[in-house]
């Protein structure tokens, strides 16, 4: 009985106390940044603070940054970005919210080249090529997948604590919470010192993950365990990407978020204190950008960076702030992406009569003298692609390499070709392992989505980041201290269902 009086008078206290009035949201967030990355924030900001907050985008150059296509022979095709994996659940979930529509990757054959020959030959023939990998690498292959589907079931985790709304307040923080130090000592060491701990043979690593690291990054097994593993990852089957376009993701989210879309260069972000309605202080960001005829700009609340900052990159300074934020060293890695309409020159890979060639997909293993990453067919990204024509080997190339291909190049891989189309891009990071992730807050209220990258660039892993970035915003905005950070957050859901 006292118990139940206490329970009493604590309910007639709570009635006469009413909880302290929820703070208003903000009245207006600027996203820098129209890529994957800044069009999930904005998404993801519109879904946490409705409909009233004034959202304002500003974008450099065309929204979908390093989504984008080129046109060869009247069709579009995918000449940054363009793989996305089936578990990229954020993706899945983009796409049918947008009612746009996957088309599955093309299968082609495989060869591994090393520089004189092919050393690895994929066959057609399913039971053949089980007894070929087992035959050259023994159960290498079972333990790649063993080992990967592993690392990327605790990876998954991140979608159920997103669900539930809790958020990570360093990149660090959110990787520790998925898979604890296994995570960070993979972002510590190579992907080759990694697979070697794990018991994989020399010969696999050289031949089978190298070659995938080097079509994925541009980079060979010195890259770190971390983006290795994800990088792995993209062996399975079932990949897929957007009919139309990948970068038709990032403009349906900007349509949806209703955001303002703002064609102009963000140079510089200052802190403001201007009188509230009660004369208290109210703490402001002053983002100043050019459009190119003038450079002007407003104030906002809230700020989120969706590009990666660094001097060659989005070149953001930050003025005035104390203590000063410090420009990132941010090195990003190049690649060169060539796509060419014309014939493979088979005799090249060690097959003089082009007839016999079956591969659509080359990948190279990490030889000095290789001039190229990787070399395979591909589809428009309308699905259409030149299969009925393989004998003769006309069709779409897309060649990966670290510098631009000279003519003497590009006339040793092809034995004729009508079309070129070259892109250059500072595409992800020079990974260097022991990798440490840049900080998600800058400030009190500006936040960087694009350091995700550091631990692995992918489109997946900038929506993640950026829906993180929303709920990390909106709670601290609102102060809901136990939605960041939480310890044990895996147990605890297993707990509540
Ligand atoms: C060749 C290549 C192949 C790739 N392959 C794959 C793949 O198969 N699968 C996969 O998942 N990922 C792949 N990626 C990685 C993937 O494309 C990126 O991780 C992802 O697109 C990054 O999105 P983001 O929005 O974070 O950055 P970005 O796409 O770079 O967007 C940043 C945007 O900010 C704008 N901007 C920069 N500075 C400013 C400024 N100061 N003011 C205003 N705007 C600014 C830029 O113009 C850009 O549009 C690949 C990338 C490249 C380059
Ligand atoms: C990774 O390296 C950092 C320093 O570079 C160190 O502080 C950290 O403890 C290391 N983590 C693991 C799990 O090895
Ligand atoms: C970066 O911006 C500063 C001024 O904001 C400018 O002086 C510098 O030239 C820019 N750097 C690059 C590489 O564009
Ligand atoms: C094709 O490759 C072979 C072997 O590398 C080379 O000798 C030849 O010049 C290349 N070009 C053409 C058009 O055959």
């Amino acid at each position: 009985m006292p118990r139940f009086g206490l329970l009493l008078l604590l309910l007639l206290l709570a009635a006469l106390c009413p909880p302290a009035p929820a703070r208003q949201n903000p009245a207006s967030i600027a996203v820098v940044g129209g890529g994957i990355g800044g069009a999930a924030t904005a998404y993801f900001l519109r879904r946490r603070f409705g409909p009233a907050v004034r959202l304002q985008l500003m974008e450099k150059a065309a929204p979908g940054g390093r989504l984008a296509t080129e046109q060869l022979h009247g069709q579009a095709y995918e000449a940054g970005g363009s793989v996305i994996h089936p578990l990229n659940l954020h993706m899945k979930h983009f796409v049918q919210q947008l009612g746009l529509s996957p088309v599955p990757l093309p299968g082609s054959l495989l060869g591994i080249y090393d520089g004189k020959e092919l050393v690895f030959e994929q066959s057609s023939w399913y039971l053949i090529n089980l007894l070929k990998l087992l035959w050259h690498y023994g159960f290498n292959g079972l333990r790649r997948y063993l080992w990967v589907e592993d690392i990327v079931d605790r990876f998954m985790r991140i979608y159920r604590y997103q669900a539930h709304d809790y958020a990570f307040s360093s990149n660090e923080r959110l990787l520790h919470a998925l898979g604890g130090d296994d995570f960070t000592l993979l972002l510590n060491q190579s992907i080759d010192e990694a697979m070697q701990r794990a018991g994989f043979s020399q010969k696999y690593i050289d031949q089978m993950a190298s070659p995938i690291m080097r079509i994925n990054y541009g980079q060979g097994v010195n890259i770190n365990g971390f983006v290795g593993v994800i990088s792995l990852a993209w062996m399975d089957s079932g990949l897929w990407s957007v009919k139309g376009g990948n970068k038709l993701v990032c403009s349906g989210l900007l349509s949806a978020s209703k955001a303002e879309v703002i064609p102009g260069t963000v140079l510089s972000i200052e802190p403001k204190v201007r009188p509230g309605p009660r004369g208290d202080p109210v703490k402001l960001y002053q983002v100043t950008y050019s459009t190119g005829s003038e450079v002007t700009g407003d104030t906002y609340d809230m700020v989120f960076i969706a590009a990666p900052l660094g001097p060659d990159l989005a070149n953001i300074s930050f003025k005035n702030f104390e203590p000063p934020i410090r420009q990132l060293p941010n090195l990003y890695h190049q690649t060169i992406t060539t796509l060419v309409h014309g014939r493979l020159n088979t005799s090249f890979f060690g097959y003089p009569e082009p007839a016999t060639f079956p591969f659509g997909d080359i990948f190279t293993m990490d030889k000095p003298n290789l001039f190229f990453s990787s070399v395979g067919k591909v589809s428009s990204v309308q699905g259409v692609s030149a299969e009925a024509e393989l004998p003769s080997q006309l069709a779409t190339w897309r060649v990966f390499s670290n510098e631009v291909l000279t003519e003497e190049q590009l006339n040793l891989l092809f034995s004729s070709y009508d079309s070129v189309k070259v892109k250059q891009w500072l595409a992800y990071p020079e990974y260097r392992p022991p990798e440490e992730c840049p900080p998600i807050l800058l400030h009190d209220h500006i936040y960087y989505v694009s350091g995700i990258e550091r631990a692995a660039s992918a489109m997946e892993f900038n929506a993640i980041a950026a829906k993180n970035a929303a709920l990390l915003g909106y709670h601290r905005w609102h102060g809901n201290g136990h939605r960041i950070d939480q310890e044990g957050l895996h147990e605890k859901l297993k707990a509540e269902l």
